[in-house]
């Protein structure tokens, strides 16, 4: 299967990034290589970038996209959570910048074995690390009521979320529920008849939230935004483009607090808590997709584009 992605608000995030010729530069996730492509093209013939997926796909895939720059790029398959160790052991203790594209690429959704797609029949799967053991149908099958109502609220925001949970576990108590049509036939049934024209589908949400717990998508994404800021060199930048608010809240408030110089009480005479302004945020507001983008790419439409530059 063709490997095809469009990179969602590329020159707003190149751009952004200010690449500078013979920078060190992360892609945390590297997915169809595109804005990597895009970093390789402005660092001229003494950068680098460190390039990472989580989907060995992915990188395969990549190989072949960055031929021409293959002796620029170091590869590395690895959750993004894990980055710094990787930095320590290349020996690299400063960045000129870092792009995070989060969430899953066009392959991941539209190859059905991948089971990611509420549309496509398919085994209940949604692991970006194809070598990890917790998958879809782990949680569908394996989660309590209460765990699986929660996730379903928590990371899909569905406010039918008690009674997916409880329909999941009566069906699966009949026989193991092991398909993504199966998931979203439950699904579609607690929903009224015709929801789906006027508000699409209604198993979006659920494998929305199915997804970020079987990839563990949120765990730790504040401290990681946080830490691997603080790996930036003065005047360098980090771009990260979120597509739900969940994530996209993270981002923010990791930004604000890196941006906020002493926490301390404001009666106290003198600063204690020794925080200082780490990064200046460059954009107030996130960044969208222009209309034209909107257009062309349909999976554009929920992308925020936020960026911050180390002071
Ligand atoms: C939206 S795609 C990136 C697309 C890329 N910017 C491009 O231009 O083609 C997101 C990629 O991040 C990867 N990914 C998601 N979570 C990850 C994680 N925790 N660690 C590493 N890679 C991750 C996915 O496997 C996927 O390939």
């Amino acid at each position: 299967m063709e490997f095809k992605h469009i990179s969602v608000l590329y020159n707003e995030s190149l751009d952004g990034l200010n690449i500078k010729e013979g920078g060190i530069y992360l892609d945390g996730t590297l997915g169809g290589a595109g804005h990597s492509k895009g970093i390789l093209e402005r660092v001229g013939r003494c950068g680098r970038l460190i390039a990472n997926d989580l989907d060995t796909n992915a990188i395969e895939n990549a190989k072949v996209v960055l031929a021409d720059y293959l002796d620029k790029v170091t590869f590395v398959h690895d959750d993004y959570k894990n980055i710094l160790t990787h930095l320590d052991e290349l020996e690299i203790d400063e960045l000129d910048g870092i792009l995070l594209d989060l969430g899953v690429s066009s392959p991941q959704i539209d190859d059905p074995s991948r089971g990611f797609s509420y549309s496509k029949p398919a085994p209940l799967d949604m692991r970006m690390d194809t070598e990890q053991e917790l998958d879809a149908r782990g949680v569908i099958n394996g989660y309590s009521e209460e765990e699986l109502s929660k996730i379903f609220f928590e990371y899909g925001e569905d406010k039918l979320s008690r009674k997916i949970a409880r329909a999941i576990v009566r069906e699966r108590e009949k026989e193991e529920i092991t398909t993504t049509n199966r998931l979203a036939d439950i699904i579609e049934r607690c929903y009224p008849a015709g929801y789906r024209f006027k508000h699409g589908h209604p198993a979006k949400r659920v494998f929305q939230a199915v997804r970020i717990e079987v990839n563990g998508e949120l765990e730790g994404l504040y401290d990681f935004i946080y830490n691997v800021a603080l790996r930036l060199k003065k005047g360098g930048r980090m771009a990260v483009i979120t597509f739900h608010s969940l994530e996209d809240r993270i981002v923010k408030n990791a930004f604000q607090e890196l941006e906020k110089d002493c926490i301390c009480d404001k009666r106290l005479p003198v600063c204690v808590c020794n925080k200082r302004q780490e990064v200046k945020i460059l954009t107030k507001k996130p960044i969208v997709a222009s209309e034209q983008e909107l257009k062309d790419n349909k999976r554009a439409e929920s992308a925020k584009l936020r960026i911050v530059e180390r002071v």
